[in-house]
This record gives structure tokens, sequence and C-alpha cells, in this order.
């Protein structure tokens, strides 16, 4: 068993920031735990940049009202102004830790634009901002000696009162977690983690549940998988966001084509050269929110037949296409294209999650000593579609919060009573011989979640989905039950559970609201504008 004070798990900018801020108030012992290198993240793949009102001519209340247009009436208010107002003073912190964001010539901060945002307030390190944000916090946790980071450390599960040896069954108190169950791939060993203080789950995102995302491998939806079984409350999983522009092709394994090309002044055309948008939104046009850009390139596919619309950048200067989106550009230029001479073929690819594990504004959850920030909460922040360029800043700001909560709360400096838990129990399991079920499954998963549950939904589709995936959820329970531990095994418990959770919140909605669309309920219900979908264990 390996004893901390406070264990984090996941390496992104969520858990990294928090445990930096911990680190400046406490002296508590942290470790983090990361399934893969320790910046592999969905972070290291940011483009755009982060959100946030640092110009005098932009106001926060228009940050604000852009954030509850955005999320189609379901926002937390409360939490949208916590997000905003906090947001500059954090990219502030960023900078201080040593993160480089992109300057104009004068030396001012250079401000991007995206959809959605009604003035220029994109902080971002050219398109690699999530590389530099990540650089600049790991570098400034390297010089930490309370923070241990353990890579290639998989958890499994949230260990709470279920797993106490000593806990009384038959007191009724509000559930704790007491650490977690981590598979040390490199040992191949499952050991305990015991968090004497606190657990922070900041395991990101779920886009690996469908067959076309802009997310890394690492996005299997563990941590709302792990919180939904420990008893923690899920909410509005339905709203998964589908990037529009993902790059087009079997080779290009949706690469994302940033929503700052068309902040540059991209432009969407379908096949035929007609710039669509002007039907679908004659005002935004192509920096519309992404729910609607996303289901106007679907409709467009649709109708014609094509198998992707067209990104034009061509009519810029190449100078500035080059110095504004070197990765892009040279990513593309690899593939073949030159985006400076020709239109980037592209189409909508699963994103981000908007749904995850409820918290307060401090991070909290409805389990003790359980913290959870990030992609895999939901703070209220993005009601039922995310601004973009949104989330890194949900990352920071609520990070810090629940840093401050913990360092003010009594746990932090109380003595600490040895808590017995339960070892990992492998008896009777035998080694995985069938690597053909955990692929097969993968791939049966992501394709009807594809197929059934991607930007335009019905209830028939639903069902159907939820038809297979209660059946592919017991047969895997099951393989689990009698197999040795391995990762990919556990991804795919994961992200079958997590995919359940999508279309079970999908179901429960009956209504179009943002990013869920269904064409038995195609109008928005004005009652249910406050109603989140919450699902939890015991319900
Ligand atoms: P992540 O950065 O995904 O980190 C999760 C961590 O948890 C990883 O280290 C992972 O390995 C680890 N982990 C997961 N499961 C386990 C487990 N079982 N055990 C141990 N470790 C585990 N947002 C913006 O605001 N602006 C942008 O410009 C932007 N661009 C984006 C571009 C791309 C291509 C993508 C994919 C996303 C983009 N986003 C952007 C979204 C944003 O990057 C993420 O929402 C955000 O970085 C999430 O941060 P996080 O710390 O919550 O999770
Ligand atoms: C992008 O660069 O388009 C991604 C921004 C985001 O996801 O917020």
């Amino acid at each position: 068993m390996i004893e901390t004070d406070v264990l984090i798990l996941g390496s992104g900018s969520a858990g990294l920031f928090f445990a930096l801020e911990v680190a400046a108030r406490t002296k508590l012992r942290i470790t983090i735990v990361t399934k893969k290198e320790r910046y592999e993240s969905n972070t290291n793949y940011a483009q755009g940049g982060i959100a946030s009102v640092l110009n005098a001519t932009d106001s926060l209340d228009s940050h604000i009202q852009d954030t509850i247009v955005a999320g189609a009436g379901l926002c937390n208010l409360g939490a949208v102004e916590t997000l905003v107002n906090e947001g500059p003073d954090r990219i502030r912190d960023l900078m201080k830790l040593g993160a480089k964001f992109t300057r104009e010539k004068s030396g001012k901060l250079h401000l991007g634009k995206e959809g959605g945002h009604s003035a220029n307030r994109i902080i971002h390190s050219h398109d690699l901002t999530g590389k530099e944000v990540e650089r600049a916090l790991l570098h400034a946790i390297s010089k930490h000696k309370n923070i241990k980071i353990l890579e290639d450390h998989f958890a499994i599960e949230l260990l709470t009162d279920h797993q106490r040896l000593d806990h009384k069954k038959k007191v009724h108190h509000k559930p704790r977690c007491y650490g977690a169950y981590v598979l040390n791939e490199r040992s191949e060993k499952v050991e305990i983690i015991s968090a004497n203080v606190a657990v922070m789950l900041a395991t990101g995102g779920c886009g690996q549940v469908y067959l076309h995302t802009t997310n890394p491998m690492i996005a299997t939806g563990d941590g709302i998988a792990m919180a939904y079984r420990a008893g923690a409350k899920i909410a509005n999983m339905e709203f998964i966001q589908f990037h529009p522009t993902a790059l087009y092709g079997e080779v290009a394994k949706s690469f994302l084509i940033s929503e700052a090309v068309r902040g540059a002044g991209g432009i969407l055309k379908n096949l035929d050269g007609d710039r669509f948008m002007k039907r679908y939104d004659r005002e935004r046009l192509e920096l519309a929110p992404r729910d609607i850009v996303a289901r106007a390139i679907d409709a467009e596919l649709k109708k014609h037949g094509h198998p992707y619309v067209l990104l034009d950048i061509s009519h810029l200067r190449p100078s500035k296409v080059k110095k504004e989106f070197p990765n892009i550009y040279s990513h593309c230029k690899e593939l073949g294209i030159d985006i400076t001479k020709e239109a980037i073929p592209v189409v909508p690819a699963a994103h981000y999650s908007c749904g995850g594990v409820v918290t307060d504004l401090n991070g909290k959850t409805n389990i003790d000593s359980l913290y959870a920030c990030g992609e895999v909460a939901m703070t209220g922040v993005h009601g039922a579609n995310r601004l973009a360029s949104n989330s890194l800043l949900e990352s920071l700001v609520f990070s810090k919060r629940a840093a401050e909560d913990l360092a003010t709360s009594s746990k932090a400096t109380s003595k600490h009573r040895q808590i017995r838990l339960q070892e990992w129990d492998e008896s009777g399991t035998e080694n995985a011989e069938e690597w053909v079920v955990i692929e097969h499954d993968w791939r049966e998963i992501q394709h009807l979640m594809w197929d059934y549950v991607g930007i335009v939904r019905s209830t028939y589709r639903l069902k159907r989905a939820k038809l297979r995936l209660d059946l592919i959820v017991k047969e895997i329970e099951s393989y689990y039950r009698k197999t040795r531990v391995t990762m990919p095994l556990l991804e795919l418990r994961n992200m079958a559970m997590t995919a359940q959770l999508v279309v079970r919140s999908a179901l429960l909605r009956k209504e179009s609201r943002g990013l869920h669309y269904t064409t038995d309920y195609p109008k928005t219900n004005p009652k249910l504008a406050t109603k989140n979908t919450i699902i939890h264990k015991n319900d």
C-alpha cells in the first residue's frame, strides 16, 4: 500500500494546477497518478487557446453573456460568473508560472477570436496552447519536492466505505473516498494508494467512446465510470460536443482544425462551392456556436451525400497563416494539403463532454473527500453546449477553488487515523487470452455511438443503442470478474459504462437543447430550462 495525503488522478491542466495550488498552501504530500506519460492528456492537444477578458474594450458581462447564450439556457449563472470573473487572474497565474503566450509586436497579448464570442478574447500560444500550458505546469511541478508523479499507473476504482475493513455498515453517513486501486502497468500489480486527506478526480473526458474524435487515446471516460460506480452523481452526459472541423481522411485521424481558423476568416463551403452557413445562421455564419455549425455541416453532408465539406483559408496572406497556425499548416502539409493554397476537407468529430461528475463551485462532489475538476466534472458552467476555449479556463478556475477549499478544511491539518482497506482480490482470475473480444467490443461501442448517438438523434436509435450497450456492459462485467486486469480491459469497461450513461441521459431529455438534438422532440421545452439530467447508481 502506498500512503499519501492528497491523491490526484490525472495529469492534465486540472490535476497539475490543483497540485501546484495545494502545494502552495500546505505541506501535504501530493501524489499524481497518470495512466501514460505525464504530458499525455487532452490538455496537451489544445489548440485555439483560453478565453478570458484581458482587454479594456471587452467586458466580463459580455463573456458571461456569450457563455450563457452558447449554453442554450442550461448554464448555472453562479458558476459562469465565477468562471469569467476569476479567469483573468488564472491567466496571470499561468504566466507567473512561466507559460508563454503569443504577443503582438507591441508586446500586448494577441487575442484571437472563436465561434460564439462577441470579442477577441482568446489567449493562445500560436496553435499549440495546450502543449505550452502542460509544459509550464510540469516544469513548475518538477521544482516541488512534495509532489510526486507516478506515470503508467492506471486508476481502476475509487476506494469508499465499501472497501473499509473496519466500517460499521449500519451507521449511515455521507460516503467518503479514501484513495484508489491503481494498476502499476510496469509491475502489472494492483496497488492501494490511500489518501489521508482527499482525492481529486481529474481524468478528463470520453471522446474515445465515439468512432471519430479529436481526443487522444487516453480519453476513455475512466473517471466518469469510476465515480458513477462509487456512487457519485453524474449529470448532463447527453451533451457531447462535436467539433465542426476535424480533418477528413483515413490517415488524418480526426486531427483538429482549430476554431481559430474560422476566427481568422476561414470560410466553410460544401463541395458545390456554396457558403452554406448563410442558410443556417445568417448573422454569425462560420462563427456561430459549435452546435449550430456542426449540425449545419451534418445536414449538408446528409443532403448532398458528400463525404466532407471544405474550410478555406487560402485567401489570407500565406505568411499570416503560417505564423498563426504553424502546427495545422505543417500537419496538413505532411498529408499533402497546402492550406495557404487550397481548402481543407473537414468533418465534425466528438470533442468534449459537457456533462460529468456533479460538483459545487469548490469542486466538491457528493462523496466526502472526493473532488472533481476539469472535463470530468459538471460544474454547471457549460450548460447544454460549451463556448469555445472555456474548458482550459474552467479547469484552472475550479481547481484553484478546490485547492483553497481543501487547504482551509479541518482535514488538511488534523491527525489522521490509519484506515484499513481491503486488498485487491484477484483470486480465481486468469490472464486475458481473448484479445479479440476486447478489440471487437471497443469497435462496436465506437460504431454504435457514432451511428445512433451522434449529432442528430432519435428515440428509436437511442433505444437500439441502449439495448446493445446493456448487453455489452453485462458481457464485459462477467469477463472482467474472471480476468486479470490489463489497461485495455479496464478502458473498455469504462468506455462501455460511459457510453451507457450518455445514452441513458439522452433518453431522459425529452426536448432538443444545445448539443442534444432529437427528431422526436425537435423543439426546446422552456419548462426544462433548468433541468440537469442527473443519474445516480442508487436511482
Ligand atoms: P486532460 O487534459 O484530458 O487530462 C486527463 C488526465 O487524466 C490525463 O493525464 C490522463 O492520462 C489521465 N487519466 C485518465 N484516466 C486515467 C486513469 N484511469 N488513471 C490514471 N490517469 C488517468 N479547450 C480549450 O479551452 N481551448 C482549446 O483550445 C482546446 N482545444 C482542444 C483541442 C483538442 C484536440 C482537444 C482534444 C481538446 C481541446 N480542448 C480545448 C478541450 C481541453 O483541452 C480539455 O477539455 C481540457 O484540457 C481537459 O483538461 P483535464 O485536465 O480535465 O483533462
Ligand atoms: C479549437 O481550437 O477549436 C478548440 C477550442 C476548444 O475546444 O475550446
